[in-house]
């Protein structure tokens, strides 16, 4: 079964392909332009962003937005998280975090399934975890080297691609979509 992804983001695309291969998806990229939308949550950025790219492309497709959401900072960057990463990037949100006691933190996807013809659907993966003290770690991408979630002692940055997808908001949302994509493919 072949399904395409929606991203300028290789490390975003590997995770998927090697999760997706688990549930016999074979999965494309496609770095279409599209424009991310202002808004209040990442569902909403990722519907809209699935309604745009239903008008440029005719098969059947995954896009998704994530974000890191800081407590003690009241969710900042969430939504804006692609921004301030370029803006501040990881040493920016250390800063902020100097002195705080509370360093909890969670990412956040919305992943959103576009057909022609169809309403499209969404599903999110969330992760809970900590922000370490200094960046940590080489691999993957973003806010990967800040980042440990819950049941760990590394950061995604420190993970391969199959221990950050044990953990990960974006497998998290991905096994849903797989489990929901595939259960509708047996009906047919
Ligand atoms: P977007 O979903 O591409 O808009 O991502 C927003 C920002 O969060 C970008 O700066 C990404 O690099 C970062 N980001 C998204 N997902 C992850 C992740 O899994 N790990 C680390 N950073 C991420």
């Amino acid at each position: 079964m072949k399904l395409v992804f929606i991203t300028g983001n290789l490390g975003k695309f590997l995770e998927a392909q090697k999760l997706l291969r688990e549930f016999g998806i074979t999965l494309e990229q496609a770095d279409l332009e599209i424009t991310e939308p202002q808004s209040e949550t990442l569902e909403e950025v990722a519907e809209k962003c699935a309604q745009e790219a239903l008008k440029k492309i005719g098969e059947r497709f995954i896009i998704e937005d994530s974000g890191l959401f800081v407590n003690s900072l009241n969710g900042f960057p969430g939504v804006y998280s692609s921004y301030v990463y370029r803006k501040i990037g990881c040493e920016g949100i250390l800063k902020l975090l100097t002195g705080s006691a509370d360093r909890s933190a969670y990412f956040m996807t919305a992943l959103a399934y576009g057909e022609p013809g169809k309403d499209v659907k969404i599903f999110t993966g969330r992760v809970d975890g900590t922000i370490a003290t200094e960046p940590r770690g080489k691999s993957g991408f973003g806010y990967d080297p800040l980042f440990i979630p819950f049941g760990s002692n590394l950061t995604f940055a420190e993970m391969s691609t199959e221990e950050k997808n044990k953990f990960s908001h974006r497998a998290r949302a991905l096994r849903k979509f797989a489990s929901w994509f595939l259960s509708r493919h047996e009906e047919k």
